[in-house]
């Protein structure tokens, strides 16, 4: 076990980069009154199309600074890391950190409420390589409505555009276009489409430009939000631990004016980050 703090501290929420901020947008508007520390690991995303063994490492690390600054919950808020680690941490690495704190992910809050949306019972997904070679998303989606076919499509490009503040230009049109295309090729029953990466709904306009009108999108913020809410009801000893001032911090891998000129973009608000190197 590691002797880390037992006192109240903020939530983590972790990303590779940019796209958890698109969860705690919406889990600070469920959630205002709790305190939340974000790490972006900036340096070396994306995560997306990196190996199982090198997500879980770079995850584990981030997780474990997250436990050093004293969050006692953290929320894998990236589907690669939710897809690819989440489980070996669970199962695995908290038993030898400290078996009180816990680590959620972004995959289940979303595949629980699928059932619900789609009426042809034919989902798409879009997402990096590794989400979508995981195979997370339809296995679990298999196990709470059997009935669902679940169609994939990769989309390496969309976070590198995302992370170099390409997202608002016209060549991001193309891959957005092409991605959504091949992936309604595939399935034309597709009803609804899952953004199974935190960092897609920064694409939105164009995601919605490109999707025919029939067809729900599916964010997935708001559905952690909720399922978040719902943890902390469930688990009050949990709760106790969180500290409630309404604060957020940032913490960034890589430039921390990179970051804050990007954070302030997405979230419409000012950004003051630090930087921090990962032990
Ligand atoms: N936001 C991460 C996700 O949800 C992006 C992963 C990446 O860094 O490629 O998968």
């Amino acid at each position: 076990m590691t002797n880390y703090s037992t006192e109240p501290a903020p939530i983590g929420i972790f990303d590779s980069g940019y796209g958890g901020l698109t969860i705690l947008d919406e889990i600070r508007a469920q959630l205002p009154q709790y305190d939340y520390i974000y790490l972006g690991d900036n340096a070396r995303t994306p995560y997306g199309s990196r190996s199982f063994d090198v997500v879980y490492e770079y995850t584990l690390q981030c997780v474990k600074q997250l436990f050093e600054m004293g969050c006692h919950l953290v929320i894998l808020a990236c589907n690669t890391a939710s897809a690819k680690a989440l489980r070996n941490i669970q199962q695995k690495d908290l038993h030898t950190l400290d078996s009180s704190r816990r680590v959620l992910g972004v995959i289940r809050p979303t595949v629980e409420i699928i059932g619900d949306i789609t009426k042809t019972k034919h989902v798409g997904l879009l997402g990096t390589l590794g989400t979508i070679q995981s195979n997370s998303y339809p296995l679990e989606i298999k196990k709470l409505f059997p009935d669902i076919s679940v169609t994939g499509e990769a989309c390496p490009l969309w976070v590198p555009i995302i992370e170099n503040n390409e997202h608002m230009h016209q060549g991001a049109d193309y891959f957005v276009k092409k991605n959504i295309e091949n992936l309604l090729r595939k399935d034309d029953k597709i009803d609804s489409i899952i953004l199974g990466c935190t960092h897609y709904p920064l694409l939105i306009n164009k995601i919605k430009a490109y999707t025919p009108s029939h067809i729900t999108i599916v964010s997935q913020g708001k559905y952690v939000a909720q399922s978040l809410l719902q943890y902390l009801q469930r688990h009050p000893e949990i709760e106790a631990k969180c500290t409630k001032n309404g604060e957020v911090q940032f913490f960034t891998t890589e430039s921390v004016e990179k970051f804050q000129s990007s954070a302030s973009i997405f979230l419409q608000q000012k950004v003051e980050a630090k930087r921090i190197t990962l032990v």
